[in-house]
């Protein structure tokens, strides 16, 4: 492949994916379509901004004039969809963004990619839209589709099209879909880089209900080596779940965080819960194991560790991105339950 096309290349999985493309292949160019949301911000790739192989578009995925514009100015081997609206408590606050771009934006691309005749299209997913799981039992890529938040049914539709473009026009389209991630240049919206924040400005973390939540936890690097499996070796029609093996409860993830980070408990607030809060997710990833030669290869401890010093190394990162809209964000979700 000589040229790819990275949708929502500025967030947290696009850009550690695009530093770490340019870098295994050096033949590869990337052009980067962002519309640089609050979730966007493209000091996450400022090192690759003198880079001859690299090329930022800001550009709305739903705006099919300027989408197709970028799809017309270069010959595009794959196109890769991570934009989205990406944060569960905002689709509950707010539905509309998650309708608009995950939907819309992903039916406008897959329209783009089939008239320029793109080789390959791969939808960047989530185990989310498989629902919730019980005390048992893992997602599979058989499980049937049963999203519970406005977030993940924007993203089953989204998922659902893509599905549709394959049968009907035999569009050469990849679905992968992941667990949560964790690591650097992640929104401090979400629980890792938010308590470990807050954490490190002595402030409490709110845990939603009991803490009894279980995600399956997974390097974004380890995701990103996946997509990157899937793009070169998957399937066209398939679907490829990737998962870290790494359950945790929210309440023991927050007390290694406290840990680690040499905080007193005291620190944890119990809030309200999430409306519609999923309970459990695991990916069975056996598929990806055996397809596409694929397997996650960070620890935990190592994971968190790294992560936690990341952080703590760009406080800077954090600071900026911690005022403005994110404070009005951070009351109208947590309000003044917090001290
Ligand atoms: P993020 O919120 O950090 O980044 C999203 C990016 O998309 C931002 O740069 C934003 O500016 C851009 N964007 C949003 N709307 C856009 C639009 N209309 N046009 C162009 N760009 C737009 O998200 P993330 O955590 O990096 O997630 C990336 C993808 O991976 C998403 O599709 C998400 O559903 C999926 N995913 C995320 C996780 C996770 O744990 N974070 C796990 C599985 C799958
Ligand atoms: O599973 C993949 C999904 O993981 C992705 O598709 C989403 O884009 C990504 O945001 C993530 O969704 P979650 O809702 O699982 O992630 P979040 O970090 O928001 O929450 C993780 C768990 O922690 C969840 O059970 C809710 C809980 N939580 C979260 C926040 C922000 C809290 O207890 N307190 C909080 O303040």
């Amino acid at each position: 492949m000589q040229t790819i096309l990275v949708t929502g290349g500025c967030g947290f999985i696009g850009s550690n994916f695009i530093r770490m493309e340019l870098e295994k292949y050096p033949e590869l160019s990337i052009i980067n379509v962002d519309k640089l949301t609050y979730a966007g911000n493209p000091e996450n790739l400022a090192d690759l901004k003198d880079n001859p192989r690299y090329r930022f578009e800001k550009v709305d995925i739903c705006d099919r004039i300027e989408i197709e514009r970028v799809f017309g100015s270069a010959r595009i081997d794959a196109v890769l969809n991570f934009a989205a609206e990406s944060h569960v408590d905002r689709s509950i606050l707010d539905s509309g963004p998650f309708i608009t771009t995950n939907i819309i934006g992903t039916q406008t691309l897959l329209d783009a990619a089939r008239k320029f005749n793109i080789p390959r299209y791969l939808q960047v997913s989530t185990d989310e839209v498989y629902g919730s799981l019980g005390d048992t039992g893992f997602f599979t890529e058989e499980t049937p589709l049963a999203p519970n938040s406005p977030y993940s049914a924007s993203k089953t539709s989204a998922d659902l099209l893509v599905r549709a473009y394959y049968h009907t026009y035999h569009f050469p389209v990849i679905t992968t879909r992941c667990s949560n991630n964790y690591g650097p240049y992640q929104f401090p919206e979400k629980l890792i880089p938010l308590f470990i924040s807050n954490l490190s400005n002595n402030q409490q973390v709110p845990v939603y209900g009991q803490g009894t939540n279980i995600r399956d936890w997974i390097h974004v690097l380890d995701h990103c080596r996946g997509i990157d499996a899937a793009l070169r070796k998957g399937r066209v029609g398939e679907v490829y779940n990737f998962g870290g093996r790494c359950e945790m409860t929210n309440i023991a993830l927050t007390k290694l965080l406290l840990k680690l980070l040499g905080k007193p408990e005291s620190l944890i607030r119990y809030v309200a819960d999430r409306p519609g809060h999923d309970l459990r997710y695991a990916i069975d990833c056996a598929k990806a194991e055996k397809e596409l030669g694929w397997t996650p290869e960070y620890t935990f401890d190592r994971g968190i560790q790294e992560t936690i010093d990341w952080y703590l190394s760009h406080q800077d990162w954090v600071g900026r991105i911690r005022s403005g809209e994110y404070m009005k964000y951070y009351a109208e979700q947590y309000g003044n339950r917090l001290s």
